[in-house]
């Protein structure tokens, strides 16, 4: 599949971020079932653990206006590499993707690379292992 829109939206929502403290930019645009997107940026605080990353504010945003799985997630951290996301919002990743949920990470719009869950987090505690 294509991702070059989903990825020109995660470069967008990069540049609204809200980052005085750390400084780094995070952008994500998540591709819903439905093919409708949205977007997220981090959002920090003087508070520091207040601080949401971009691939949660991008996700809550989808599940709020009633989106619970999602088909692809692009993120973009240091344009300079490729970067992954943290812990946290790999778990929250995996709450609301499936075995094809394609997790592109992006360095620029001309280079990204795409992972499948199991690859950022193999094994993952979900829904399922509740229900065992
Ligand atoms: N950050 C994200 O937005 N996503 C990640 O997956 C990693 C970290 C943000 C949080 C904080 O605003 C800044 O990057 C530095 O940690």
């Amino acid at each position: 599949m294509d991702y070059k829109e989903l990825v020109l939206k995660a470069l967008g929502a990069r540049e609204n971020s809200y980052s005085p403290y750390s400084k780094f930019k995070v952008g994500a645009a998540v591709l819903t079932e439905n093919d409708l997107i949205y977007t997220g940026c981090n959002i920090e605080n003087a508070s520091y653990g207040a601080t949401n990353c971009a691939e949660r504010t991008a996700i809550y945003k989808a599940v709020s206006e009633g989106h619970t799985t999602i088909k692809a997630i692009a993120i973009v951290g240091d344009t300079s590499t490729h970067t992954y996301p943290c812990g946290i919002c790999r778990q929250v990743i995996a709450e609301f993707s499936t075995e094809t949920t394609d997790i592109i990470l992006v360095k620029n719009e001309n280079d990204y690379i795409v992972k499948t869950m199991d690859e950022i987090l193999p094994g993952a505690f979900t829904k399922k292992d509740l229900f065992k």
